[in-house]
């Protein structure tokens, strides 16, 4: 098999030229995709929007967009600040915790289950089928079997739904849709609901417990912020930069025909990384950009991707991150580092960067 060049692109200018140029493409069927091996096909594939390309990948965003604006991010807030609540009145006594098992996941996850209409009574068996695929990310006998077991929930949960759609819940309203238009079609709809779980909900938890940690490593900037609240947008769009937890492999694309970058040429058929992280880190976009400062103007971070695939969940995604900062550092007053940490509290999931355990303290 002949060799077929790779291109990383590191700098944010070259990125945000590729990330919107059509003439790249996320469908890792295509030769030459970096993920070509393995393509999902049949019904895998279905409803997995985020590796098609226009007009197919259009339809998908336009039954999604008014679930993921920012007014429905507005309408979601209450219900966000209850559940980061209800998550930290379970362990607020104990004065020691370990913050990504008993918040970051708990918390993004319950968000999640209230987002897609996830009822009440199964959201334990669902926590326990997202933690264990979560679990088995690196074991190549146990995530397929992982992946299946909440594809299987999944497909009866969208099945559920189309037998009596209810238009008080996202699945119940794309559910509702089929019944009117005849689309998506029912695996098209569980291909949907697993994406938006998969995509939206361990990247909070991550972003949670990364942010809370640059946090506790600089604690005049957490002073700061949580003297002025109204900091705390600004402060999240830095985290969101620094950390860049959607990182080398996050936007993976091949060409589809000729391109020029600067004085590069890439070939059709070539595959491109978009470098994610170390765009945010372009010193030619951010000055100093290695250090945290949450005053800094950081929107241009492509922490959310850009393009037509830029991120749908980010504006639910910036009321989950202000929302559970807040109510973390309201609810555990003195909230320290409990241990040194090691690599192994750090971890790829996937496609993204995160903390595997971090255990912290406060005085109840
Ligand atoms: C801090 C949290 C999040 C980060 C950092 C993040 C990051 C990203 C990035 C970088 C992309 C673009 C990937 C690409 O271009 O190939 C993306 C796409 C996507 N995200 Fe997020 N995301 C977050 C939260 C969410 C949430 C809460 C949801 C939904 C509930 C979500 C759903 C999606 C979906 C469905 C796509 C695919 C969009 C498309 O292809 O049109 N994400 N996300």
């Amino acid at each position: 098999m002949e060799d077929t060049p790779l291109w990383l692109i590191t700098r944010h200018r070259g990125a945000l030229q590729l990330l919107c140029d059509s003439r790249l493409s996320t469908d890792p069927r295509r030769v030459g995709h970096p993920f070509a091996a393995m393509a999902a096909h049949g019904r895998q594939r279905a409803g997995q929007f985020i590796d098609m390309d226009p007009p197919e990948h259009d339809y998908y965003r336009k039954i999604l967009i008014s679930e993921f604006g920012y007014r429905r991010a507005r309408e979601l807030r209450p219900v966000i600040e209850r559940t980061a609540h209800e998550v930290l009145d379970e362990f607020a006594a104990d004065g020691a915790a370990d913050l990504v098992g008993q918040f970051g996941y708990p918390f993004s996850t319950r968000v999640i289950c209230h987002l897609l209409g996830v009822p009440a009574e199964d959201s334990a068996y669902f926590h326990d089928c997202t933690r264990e695929m979560i679990d088995s990310f690196y074991d190549s006998e146990k995530l397929p079997l992982a992946r299946q077991k909440l594809f299987d929930y999944l497909d009866s949960l969208v099945g559920r739904s189309e037998r009596n759609p209810s238009t008080d819940t996202l699945i119940g309203r794309l559910a509702a849709r089929q019944r009117r238009t005849g689309r998506p079609d029912h695996d098209s709809l569980v291909g949907v609901v697993f994406l938006l779980l998969t995509a939206g909900h361990q990247t909070v938890a991550n972003m949670l417990s990364l942010g809370t940690y640059s946090l506790l490593r600089h604690p005049e900037q957490l002073a700061r912020v949580r003297a002025d609240p109204g900091l705390w947008p600004t402060a999240i769009e830095e985290l969101l930069r620094f950390h860049s937890i959607v990182d080398w492999v996050g936007f993976d694309r091949v060409a589809t025909e000729e391109i020029a970058v600067g004085e590069h040429t890439i070939a059709a058929g070539e595959g491109v990384f978009v470098l994610g992280a170390s765009a945010n880190r372009d010193p030619e976009a951010f000055l100093d950009p290695d250090v945290l400062d949450i005053h800094r103007d950081a929107r241009r971070h492509l922490a959310f991707g850009f393009g037509v695939h830029q991120c749908i969940g980010g504006n639910i995604a910036r009321v989950e991150l202000e929302v559970g900062y807040r109510a973390l550092f309201d609810a555990l007053p003195g909230l320290t580092v409990a241990a040194e940490l090691d690599d192994s509290c750090f971890r790829y999931e996937a496609r993204t960067f995160g903390m595997s355990r971090f255990p912290v303290r406060w005085q109840p």
